[in-house]
């Protein structure tokens, strides 16, 4: 691989990896204010899978010969349900962007369909969360 697109890759995968760090920071704070056990529980699942996306993120940069040098972003809790959900929806959009930059950061088919993978799960989660602030 070239070093200025491993280079790129490293950058795109890094910038993944801080908005996982700031997704679980975030949750905690948030399922903690949620008193409906079936959102709790379905913001438990999301957590997880950002754990997940995490670890697989540190993963691939140490593959790369990269260190994981991500850090947490500046990030505000929200207080009440309403603004938990939108701040959660947007979130995952700005999730969405970044696997969309770390696909294009790489021709490599195996680590595409990684990011792939991940962004649907993000997809996934969007649409969970809106779905649950349009019952609100
Ligand atoms: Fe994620
Ligand atoms: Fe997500």
């Amino acid at each position: 691989m070239a070093e200025e697109k491993r280079e790129q890759l490293l950058k795109a995968l890094n910038a993944a990896l801080g908005a996982e760090y700031g997704a679980l920071w975030l949750l905690p704070q948030h399922m903690a204010q949620v008193e409906d056990e079936e959102l709790k529980r379905q913001l438990k699942l999301i957590a997880e899978v950002e754990l997940e996306h995490a670890e697989k993120s540190a993963q691939m940069i140490y593959a790369l010969g990269g260190e994981p040098n991500a850090d947490l972003p500046q990030l505000k809790p929200r207080r009440g349900v309403k603004e938990i959900l939108e701040a959660s929806v947007e979130g995952e959009r700005k999730a969405i962007v970044l696997w969309t930059r770390a696909i294009e950061a790489t021709d490599d088919p195996k680590l595409k369909k990684a990011f792939e993978d991940m962004r649907r799960d993000e997809e996934g989660h969007q649409r969970l969360l809106a779905r649950a602030l349009s019952r609100l």
